[in-house]
């Protein structure tokens, strides 16, 4: 089975020789640079947005989160399109990868990788304008065993993005969830959490396929 129909597990797609593998793969580089493109055109989607209370384009650059970096394919596309970009890692074999690359490529693009858990973000309070994930969010929840434990660790994790928004902050999420029940897990940690938004999928009638979260911070 090729890496283009396997399904990813975490953490071992993403380590050892799996993660020079993933880094070497030019379908792997074009599918993350692609759905990085989306991610942008989504953040700025009217549909989200009440144009007439607020500008989007205000006070660019903004720095942005890339939730599960990896190599740093995403990364790499939000900083060409001019965000300061903060991409969060929990694997040393990938962010090294992310970090090399940024060195040998010598484009001065505005990247900062920082080794972290998605759940336990280092980050202040109202410090990051927007957020994006692609293919990283699913795996938040692998260590949970429980649906009650899914719950907890995605609820506190979307507490927590919620704090570090800044108001107008948005989400662009890219994901696979397992099943309906469990797309269904991760939209209500974000409603309860105050995010508002839709969802956008691209072939709507296989309920594990790649969805879209297109999120916004309430405000009040
Ligand atoms: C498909 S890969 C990387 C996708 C990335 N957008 C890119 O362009 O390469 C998903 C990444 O999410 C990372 N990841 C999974 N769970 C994580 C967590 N809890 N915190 C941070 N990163 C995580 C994995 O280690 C993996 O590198």
């Amino acid at each position: 089975m090729s890496r283009k129909t396997k399904k990813p597990t975490f953490p071992n797609s993403y380590q050892g020789k799996n993660a020079e593998e993933y880094n070497q793969s030019t379908w792997m580089e074009r599918n993350q640079k692609r759905t990085a493109l989306l991610c942008i055109q989504y953040l700025y989607d009217q549909h989200l947005d009440n144009v007439h209370d607020y500008d989007i384009l205000r006070d660019i650059p903004y720095t942005i989160l890339d939730l599960g970096s990896g190599t740093g394919f995403s990364s790499e596309i939000l900083a060409e399109n001019g965000f300061r970009v903060i991409g969060v890692e929990i694997l040393k074999d990938m962010i090294y990868k992310a970090r090399q690359k940024k060195t040998d490529q010598n484009k001065d693009l505005d990247i900062e990788y920082i080794l972290s858990d998605i759940n336990y973000l280092p980050l202040r309070a109202n410090s990051i304008d927007h957020i994006i994930s692609i293919s990283a969010y699913n795996f938040i929840i692998h260590s949970a065993t429980t649906p009650k434990e899914k719950i907890i660790l995605l609820s506190q994790t979307a507490q927590y993005l919620n704090t570090i928004l800044k108001t107008h902050g948005r989400f662009i999420l890219e994901f696979y969830p397992a099943d309906e029940k469990e797309l269904n897990l991760f939209k209500t940690s974000f409603i309860n959490k105050g995010f508002n938004g839709f969802m956008i999928q691209q072939h709507p009638n296989q309920k594990s396929g790649q969805t879209f979260l297109l999120l916004k911070k309430q405000t009040n």
